[in-house]
């Protein structure tokens, strides 16, 4: 287990005060014990899924689709990813807060993502930063390593790169994509990234990606091979209920919770039931 990091100005998580660092994710990997993450995009949301005892938070850039109702997550600034990210870590007491960096603060020069990794650390108090590809970024990724700042990495279905992919469909499924990924993962980890997610594709290739690195990987359709699992919440939470991939797990229905209490609140105000004697000021 991983040393307290600071004081925190909340109380502590009941379900276990430790925070959680990028070394303790290395080691639940070499423990054979399961990493469990979530996306977050704001302080409530956050505050929940600590208190639930969740291991990683991700401010993933998802919150292009999720919170301002872009089709893709290419839409989404550093501006904004900061503004959430800020927000997160306010609500967080325990998990190892990881932000994305948003399609191009990272790929156009390594000195702009390195300026844009440091403004994720500096101004919104990310532990982390995620950013999607392989071969293309490795030099940058050492680089954002070599400045102290923790890297995960992302390959497979990486959303930033939809365009050029046109589809969102299982990647790697092909002998050469599956070896090209293999290699991303081993250099990623050369590069000194402290864990990697794979997106939707085939579970024999993340096992064998699992089982050849050392770092840990996260999946998120990626089968059950991976040494943690990633969903998006307001996905989990079935707080969007027009989304069915076949990796999702819904693990609640808040739409129809969301929808009949919002509907109960506007036939009490229609019918002046709504406030009563008991909710009011005399
Ligand atoms: O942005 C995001 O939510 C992500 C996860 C799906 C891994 O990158």
């Amino acid at each position: 287990m991983s040393t307290q990091l600071g004081d925190s100005a909340h109380k502590p998580n009941t379900v276990n005060p430790v925070k959680v660092t990028t070394q303790t994710v290395v080691d639940m990997k070499h423990r054979g014990e399961a990493i469990s993450m979530l996306t977050a995009y704001d302080f409530t949301m956050a505050k929940l899924i600590d208190a639930a005892g969740i291991d990683i938070i991700l401010v993933g850039d998802s919150a292009s689709n999720v919170m301002a109702g872009f089709e893709t997550t290419l839409p989404i600034t550093l501006d904004h990813m900061i503004y959430h990210t800020s927000c997160v870590v306010r609500g967080t007491d325990r998990a190892l807060v990881v932000a994305d960096l948003p399609f191009m603060s990272y790929q156009v020069t390594t000195k702009e993502a390195l300026n844009s990794a440091g403004r994720m650390m500096k101004e919104a108090g990310a532990h982390a930063v995620k950013l999607e590809g392989g071969r293309p970024i490795i030099d940058t990724v050492g680089r954002i390593v070599d400045a102290g700042i923790p890297v995960m990495g992302h390959l497979g279905l990486t959303p930033q790169s939809i365009y050029k992919f046109g589809t969102y469909k299982v990647r790697a499924t092909e002998d050469a994509e599956a070896e090209q990924l293999m290699e991303d993962a081993r250099r990623l980890e050369d590069a000194g990234c402290f864990a990697l997610v794979l997106e939707k594709i085939p579970s024999k290739l993340s096992k064998k990606v699992t089982e050849s690195i050392s770092i840990p990987t996260i999946g998120i359709g990626a089968g059950p091979h991976c040494d943690g699992q990633v969903l998006v919440s307001h996905d989990m939470l079935g707080l969007n209920k027009d989304f069915h991939p076949r990796f999702l797990r819904r693990y609640a229905d808040l739409h129809s919770i969301v929808v009949d209490a919002v509907g109960n609140y506007v036939h009490d105000v229609k019918s002046r039931d709504f406030p009563n004697e008991k909710e009011q000021y005399n």
